[in-house]
């Protein structure tokens, strides 16, 4: 496209223009399937790529909210909300954690904001001044470093292992800590591996915090990403930090475990071994409010205490894995067995590229996500959170292209094509 205006080109910032002109490998992925949808139908193709949970809420989300609807006894029902969220979902959300954390936790320890995502950058903007380094584990969620760089913060990455069960390295770890370390983000049932942080990975994480944090003077706060901790397999019992060290938030969401991710309702709870616990959320609830990502809804803050009551049918998630796995162990292929989420996270044979693979894998019709978009190449992200009839479709496919798409890239590595 022509640009005649040369102003036009610095209209927004260096990083987002740098941004907008990198092809990211999601995006790649995106532009392919979306002309094979063109040409083919878009039946025709199994998108394996994003996370958006495809099982249906529970049974009695639509009854409960016709019931907060009718209620009339609210004031303002529909009026503007505390910066905090509303009392009742707080408390809500206070004794879902008082029980999976296994501590007392107070209403005032909880703030309600609009999704996971939401909580992470008012907390982040809360604790970071510009140069504030975030340790992240990588494989990560890929949005973590833009929430990092939101507020100048400078993201240190700390690499785990396929042949380590992707459990982080107490050596590897130690070497991430600087005197700039404010933050350590962790996941768990982490996407996208799938993988649960072990009792001794949490203990070690938290030694090591407070060691920097005595040595640098300084408290280096652990946010634990519990978005999927209700999403877990049979017999799987999600991590706790709570009572391994003080400074620690969880955050959680409404979006996996519920199946609400366009309703936008997350919860920041801090650890009550905090003193300062109410100051320290009465300034998160000021960035809830300066950036404007504000409490969720109304309504749906009215329903929580109902809504947290439930989750959506986990099991299918249970039957979905299955199936991938089964597909997997068929064909051969590499992976660490999930054991909560909504994703895996398998291996590519050494010597085929992994942007090749992902590409020839949509021109085969299915879709699946590079794992340099999490930071480790080799690897592809594959989500199973369509229902298991779905999957069991997308596999039969998938277990037709995998082999021609492997046979083809050793073909053109031989042929040096
Ligand atoms: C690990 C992790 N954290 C946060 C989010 C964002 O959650 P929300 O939609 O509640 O903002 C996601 C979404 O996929 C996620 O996988």
């Amino acid at each position: 496209m022509e640009i005649e205006d040369p102003l036009e080109k610095l209209s927004l910032t260096p990083y987002m223009t740098d941004l907008c002109q990198s092809s990211s490998a999601i995006r790649k992925m995106d532009a392919i399937a979306k002309k094979m949808a063109e040409k083919y139908g878009k039946d025709k193709i199994h998108n394996f790529s994003i996370g958006n949970p495809r099982v249906e809420p529970p049974e009695t989300y639509n009854k409960i909210m016709m019931e907060v609807l009718q209620d009339k006894s609210f004031y303002l029902p529909h009026g503007y909300a505390p910066n905090t969220g509303d009392d009742e979902g707080r408390k809500a959300i206070a004794e879902l954690f008082s029980k999976i954390q296994e501590v007392e936790i107070s209403y005032k320890n909880v703030i309600l904001a609009a999704g996971c995502a939401g909580v992470i950058n008012i907390f982040l903007r809360t604790v970071l001044i510009v140069g504030d380094e975030v340790i992240i584990p990588s494989p990560y969620f890929l949005e973590f470093p833009y929430y990092v760089s939101n507020f100048y913060g400078k993201s240190v990455f700390c690499e785990t292992f396929f042949e380590e069960k992707w459990q982080i390295n107490k050596e590897r770890l130690e070497k991430c800590f600087t005197a700039k370390t404010r933050v350590i983000i962790i996941n768990s049932p982490q996407n996208p591996t799938g993988i649960i942080y072990s009792e001794d990975t949490i203990k070690m994480i938290s030694e090591l915090c407070q060691k920097y944090s005595n040595k640098y003077g300084r408290p280096i706060w652990i946010l634990s990403d519990d978005v999927y901790c209700r999403v877990l397999r049979p017999n799987k019992k999600h991590h706790q930090i709570f009572k391994f060290y003080k400074f620690s938030v969880i955050c959680y969401s409404l979006s996996k475990d519920l199946s609400l991710p366009g309703e936008r309702i997350g919860a920041l709870i801090m650890n009550p071994k905090i003193k300062l616990c109410e100051r320290n959320i009465h300034a998160i609830s000021m960035s809830n409010e300066f950036l404007a990502i504000y409490p969720p809804n109304r309504l749906h803050m009215r329903a929580l205490p109902k809504l947290l009551k439930f989750t959506s049918n986990i099991e299918l998630y249970n039957k979905s894995q299955e199936i991938v796995e089964n597909t997997l162990k068929k064909l051969n292929i590499e992976f660490i067995p999930p054991e909560g989420a909504i994703y895996i996270f398998p291996k590519i044979p050494d010597e085929i590229d992994e942007m090749e693979f992902c590409e020839l894998m949509v021109e085969n019709f299915i879709v699946v996500v590079p794992g340099s978009a999490f930071g480790k190449t080799g690897f592809y992200r594959l989500s199973f959170c369509n229902k298991p009839e779905d999957i069991q479709k997308g596999m039969e496919q998938f277990e037709i292209s995998y082999p021609k798409v492997i046979e083809e890239l050793r073909k053109r590595k031989k042929n040096n094509i």
